[in-house]
């Protein structure tokens, strides 16, 4: 897919989406250049047929002429347009607008909301909006077609308007061009099958990413992996036909680096449960359990394109959680990198074992902050729903950054706490903790367990198992992966 700036007067798609609010007075350029091109028509069927209220998420065809057809897109007041609310608009009138288009191509205005200049829920420029709409054009434009034998025409081409464009604009909209290639690359890869989404087809997508983007590859296989004393980590993977792969990328800018970074993904490509097994509805969209591994690689490619000035480290400990007469069992006694015992309790809870080697990993790497971000615990669906990703970490002030940078990222985060407290529901008798607790306190619980195996004090962990993968659409995501928290550790990335 192409993104391009133009001026208002200048774009050849056949289809034009356009903002309006619920109580615009004054039209825009764009509005009444689209009026002379109607005769006069569009605004006369606006304001005297009142045929559209500018309601949120309200939408209105309107053919121009023969060539040109607009979509009215509804944004509601502006004193109630949150960032989420505006992606929310995009991606459904993209969606709307691909069923309009025949050349393919679709331009879209640039807007902003710059009522409550204080408020950044809702205030935003048009830097920040490039950077949104192109994002949100995609998220709505999104669709997995590999294996369906019916295949539709895509949108090639998105040109964004404004008469003007400045520096700033086109490299925000350049940084959206990148965020949303990223999210396209991560629902792909989450999108495909595990019988082919295998350790060693990631590891292979991995190197070819390396060579792409001039990165460091190192990638190592089972023996390699035994070398390293990631036993926790072999445990989780031995039940598989499928061996398993840790994965460590490095961009290195040409400067200094002004800060270092790790970002860990969950790699688990399949997660039947192990020998606690799912049943089966759980285990339906198990195939999504590398959702994590799969957004770092995303993420690692956009940052090495937009030459960022951070050193950035994507690390990936992939795996297959089966069931087999090599499984893993409930009683093993695992040691992690760093020597710490983990009695199994139950072998579906291998996320946060498989993480425990990875984030032993990063202590050798000697970066400034350790990411991670995993499907770990059906818990965080109970507390925070399918819509809002939960936020954990040791370093308050790295999560209350974070946390902001997800709003302006239109995206739903909120912290959970760990506390020292959580400590007793992982007491073991034989090792240093259990793997689980009880049913309390889930996602917490997962996340202190991890703790243990960070020395870092810059370490945050996102818990995305409620917020990765939809089973039914929402207002800007349909059913099927969702790319979550890619834009918001963007933004987060390159500020
Ligand atoms: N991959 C799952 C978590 C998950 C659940 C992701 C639902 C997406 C949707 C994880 O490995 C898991 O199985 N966690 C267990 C932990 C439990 C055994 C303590 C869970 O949450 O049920
Ligand atoms: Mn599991
Ligand atoms: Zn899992």
């Amino acid at each position: 897919m192409r993104f391009l700036t133009k001026k208002i007067e200048e774009f050849d798609s056949d289809t034009i989406i356009c903002f309006i609010w619920e109580d615009y007075k004054a039209n825009s350029p764009l509005i009444n250049y689209l009026n002379k091109l109607s005769d006069g028509q569009l605004l006369n069927q606006i304001e005297t047929c009142k045929i559209f209220k500018g309601e949120f998420m309200e939408t209105y065809k309107f053919a121009i002429n023969e060539n040109l057809k607009l979509l009215l897109a509804g944004l509601g007041k502006k004193e109630n347009l949150t960032r989420k609310k505006f992606s929310q608009v995009v991606a459904n009138a993209a969606r709307c607008a691909k069923t309009m288009t025949k050349n393919n191509s679709i331009a879209v205005e640039l807007i902003e909301n710059t009522n409550e200049c204080s408020n950044i829920i809702k205030n935003f420029t048009k830097e920040d909006s490039a950077k949104m709409t192109l994002c949100s054009l995609r998220i709505g434009l999104y669709e997995f077609d590999k294996y369906l034998s019916d295949k539709k025409p895509k949108v090639e081409t998105i040109e964004l308007l404004d008469n003007n464009l400045t520096k700033e604009i086109e490299h925000s909209a350049e940084i959206g061009a990148y965020t949303s290639f990223a999210m396209k690359f991560a629902k792909d890869l989450v999108n495909e099958q595990a019988q082919i989404a295998t350790p060693q087809y990631i590891a292979n997508i991995a190197c070819q990413i390396a060579k792409e983007h001039k990165l460091e590859a190192r990638i190592y296989d089972k023996n390699q992996i035994k070398e390293l004393n990631m036993n926790a980590f072999l445990a989780v993977g031995q039940g598989s036909v499928h061996e398993p792969k840790f994965v460590h990328l490095t961009y290195k800018p040409k400067c200094t680096p002004r800060k270092k970074i790790a970002l860990v993904g969950k790699g688990i490509t399949f997660d039947a449960g192990g020998m606690n097994i799912k049943p089966a509805s759980s285990m339906l969209t198990m195939k999504d359990d590398m959702t994590g591994a799969a957004s770092v690689l995303g993420i690692i490619q956009a940052i090495a394109k937009l030459e960022c000035d951070i050193e950035l480290h994507a690390i990936c400990a992939l795996c297959e959680n089966m069931t087999s007469g090599s499984a893993y069992k409930q009683g093993d006694v695992l040691t992690a990198m760093n020597g710490k015992t983990i009695e199994v309790d139950n072998t579906d809870a291998e996320g946060r074992i498989t993480l425990a080697d990875a984030l032993c990993y990063c202590d050798k790497l000697n970066v400034d902050e350790v990411i991670d971000i995993a499907t770990l615990t059906g818990a965080v669906i109970v507390s925070l729903g399918n819509n809002i990703t939960g936020v954990m970490g040791n370093n308050q002030s790295q999560i209350n950054k974070f946390i902001e940078t997800s709003i302006k990222s239109a995206e739903n985060t909120w912290q959970m706490p760990i506390l020292d407290e959580l400590k007793d529901n992982l007491k073991s008798n034989i090792a240093d903790m259990k793997n689980t607790g009880g049913r309390q306190a889930g996602t917490s619980t997962a996340a202190w367990f991890l703790s243990n195996f960070t020395k870092s004090n810059s370490w945050l962990h996102l818990d995305i198992a409620g917020t990765a993968y939809l089973d039914k659409s929402n207002k800007e995501t349909l059913q099927g992966p969702t790319g979550v928290m890619i834009r918001t550790l963007i933004n987060y990335l390159i500020s």
